[in-house]
């Protein structure tokens, strides 16, 4: 039996990342650390917590004591950094929250791994590793900066973060490469595109989108509409970081995508258009409603003030993934977002739990001035 530390494991990606754990390899202990802030909800993962194979402890990746009390009480082998603070938009209202949890947090992680995992030193200085350790950092599409109407990111492609957020995540990745380089750590880095489905807390475009649908409120847009995001169904996400944590080669950086490049405004008509073929051809669901069938349609559509620094478009190359470790993106986008919206329509107490207290009070902050 494996143990894993899986950071920020109540949260959208992690969640996913824990279920597909237990789902696919009862093998695999794992340790959740999560800070529960605003984008994390316990509930999420309750049903998969049993205190023996998948154990809960609520707490910050900055914590050294927190931390350092994890590695001494469970023989972790391997680390996956999903803990941080995600959203864009928030970064640029408060940049500094940003770089203590995915910067400092992240480094702390790295030396607490690197406290218990170094069983002596070679002739040279450097640390001689335990076997089979392995600390992963779930990283961003983002750090490559914004390109324009051609071409893709591939791990070669210079870093150039743009927004605060960005530029947290790319300082994380680069003091990885930095224990990489200097203490000869076996770590891995992926750099994912934007992820949907299950469990995305309704800040982000598409759940934000079913969510005001479903209320027959207005759908903001940033700008034109015409950004372009190379979007992803989440499981298929977890399955490239459990394979680069099992086949990946230590030290090496791996982009993780779907060729699913998409408009903004597409994503949003597409959305309209699911929800309301689902309403008409399933009249069960309509009771979730709060708005009436006819309302749902593209006058919801609402051009608001663009984001600062609005990265035009994203694209990523996953050839490498896929010769050195055969990952494809399984699901097709159409299958994808349907599968999504039925998971919101299922489960509206999820959505009532997450957007209570906090968040009303962030989206009027957000929404109300633009
Ligand atoms: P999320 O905001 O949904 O979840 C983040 C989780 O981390 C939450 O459960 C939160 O409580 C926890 N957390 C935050 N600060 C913490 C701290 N100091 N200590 C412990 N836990 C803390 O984020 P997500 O969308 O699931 O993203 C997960 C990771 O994947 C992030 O590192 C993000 O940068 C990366 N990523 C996200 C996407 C995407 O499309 N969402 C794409 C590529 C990479
Ligand atoms: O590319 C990977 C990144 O994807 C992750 O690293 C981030 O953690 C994740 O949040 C996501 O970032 P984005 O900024 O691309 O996602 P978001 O859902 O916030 O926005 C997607 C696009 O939709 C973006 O171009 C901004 C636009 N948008 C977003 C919101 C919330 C709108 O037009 N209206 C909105 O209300």
């Amino acid at each position: 039996m494996k143990t894993y530390l899986v950071t920020g494991g109540a949260g959208f990606i992690g969640a996913n990342y824990v279920k597909y754990l237990l789902a696919n390899y009862p093998d695999i202990r794992i340790i959740i650390l999560d800070a529960l802030t605003y984008a994390g909800n316990y509930g999420t993962i309750a049903g998969d917590v049993d205190g023996e194979g998948c154990i809960f402890v609520k707490g910050n990746i900055c914590d050294q004591k927190t931390v350092r009390n994890l590695f001494e009480t469970y023989p972790i082998e391997v680390v996956v950094n999903f803990a941080a603070e995600s959203h864009v938009d928030r970064s640029i209202e408060n940049p500094q929250l940003f770089l203590e949890t995915n910067i400092l947090g992240t480094q702390n992680l790295l030396d607490e791994a690197k406290r218990a995992w170094t069983i002596g030193k070679d002739s040279q200085g450097y640390p001689v590793w335990k076997e089979n350790v392995r600390f992963h950092q779930v990283s961003t599409d983002e750090v490559y900066g914004s390109l324009g109407d051609d071409g893709y990111f591939t791990e070669q492609t210079p870093l150039d973060p743009r927004s605060p957020y960005s530029a947290s995540k790319t300082s994380a990745d680069l003091f990885v490469n930095a224990y990489v380089e200097t203490f000869k750590m076996p770590a891995t880095i992926t750099r994912c595109s934007n992820n949907y489905g299950p469990y995305h807390f309704p800040e982000k475009l598409i759940p934000l989108i079913i969510k005001n649908i479903l209320e027959g409120k207005p759908l903001p847009v940033y700008g034109k509409g015409i950004n372009v995001r190379d979007w992803l169904y989440v499981e298929d996400h977890c399955k490239a970081i459990e394979m680069v944590i099992r086949k990946g080669r230590p030290g090496e950086v791996y982009n993780v995508g779907g060729h699913n490049e998409k408009q903004n405004i597409e994503i949003v008509k597409m959305t309209i258009d699911s929800i309301r073929e689902i309403m008409e051809k399933e009249p069960e669901y309509r009771s979730v409603l709060k708005t009436d069938i006819e309302r749902i349609n593209y006058d919801l559509i609402t051009y608001v003030a663009d984001r600062l620094g609005h990265d035009m478009r994203y694209a990523i190359d996953p050839t490498k993934i896929g010769n050195e470790l055969g990952w494809y993106p399984e699901t097709k986008f159409e299958e994808g977002i349907q599968k999504t919206i039925r998971w919101y329509l299922k489960n509206q107490d999820w959505v009532n739990d997450v957007t209570s207290g906090d968040y009303q009070q962030y989206y009027e902050r957000m929404y109300g001035k633009r």
